[in-house]
């Protein structure tokens, strides 16, 4: 089970502290934690949580090395200022940013060249579902995100319908494991059915719908915005994931 806290372009620097070091002081041994954070918060959340349970990663990195690329960053420079791995292909990023599976390719492709590991996200939104697309958008944004020759190992996906991000409106049971499992169909398909990536859900997941979203077959942990942002609400869904591991 692994359960991520997304911060996205959140909190104040101060509340960012308060939070690690509540963080710091909780202990899950039979989960893994995942701190996703603002790319200016990686060195003094690093250094807080030295020693703690937790990995702590990037929101996005650049495809490139290094280059004229005002306001990005590289995987190389996440690395060096402490992140162990970056989350890729957000829904966000591929909206606001107009990121396409083949920029997606490119970044983890970079990513994993530093060693990083990879939590990659899809999901379709309300209309590709209504129009009962979703299945098809979801295995097109897996087949064309995952760079060909990228290994399992180090790759996580995070299945999150874009409609449920921030919304309160969680997928159904049957929606999430039917999804769930056509993500692993494919990903068996490509790596053989002992070497599936760990498979997440996210989409307003709170300490209240935790324990029975993690009920669901072949749900692997949680991908958490909002509630990740307080450490009461954050510990009782690693409770949940732990009660499930
Ligand atoms: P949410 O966000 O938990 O606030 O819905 C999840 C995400 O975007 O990763």
């Amino acid at each position: 089970m692994i359960v991520a806290a997304n911060w996205k372009m959140n909190p104040a620097l101060d509340q960012a502290s308060i939070l690690a070091t509540a963080l710091a002081s909780q202990s899950f041994p039979q989960i893994k934690r995942i701190l996703f954070v603002p790319h200016p918060y990686l060195v003094p959340m690093s250094v807080r949580l030295t020693g703690a349970a937790l990995e702590i990663g990037g929101q996005d990195c650049h495809f490139a090395d290094h280059g004229a690329f005002t306001g990005d960053v590289s995987a190389a420079m996440l690395r060096d200022c402490g992140a162990s791995l970056v989350l890729l292909g957000h829904s966000e990023r591929r909206a606001a940013h107009g990121e396409t599976s083949d920029i997606v390719a490119q970044k983890i492709k970079a990513a994993m060249a530093q060693n990083l590991d990879v939590m990659l996200c899809v999901g379709e939104t309300k209309a590709e579902r209504d129009d009962k697309k979703a299945e098809q958008v979801v295995i097109d944004q897996l087949q064309a995100s995952i760079p060909e020759h990228a290994p399992p190992t180090g790759l996580m996906i995070a299945y999150e319908p874009v409609w449920a991000i921030g919304t309160g409106a969680v997928a159904s049971p049957d929606d999430i494991a039917a999804m769930h499992h056509v993500i692993a169909s494919v990903l068996a398909e490509r790596y053989g059915a002992n070497h599936v990536p760990p498979i997440l859900y996210g989409g307003s997941v709170n300490a209240d719908n935790a324990a029975s979203l993690f009920s669901i077959p072949l749900v692997g942990g949680a991908l958490v915005g909002g509630a990740s942002l307080d450490a009461d609400a954050f510990a009782a869904i690693c409770t949940a994931a732990q009660d499930a591991a």
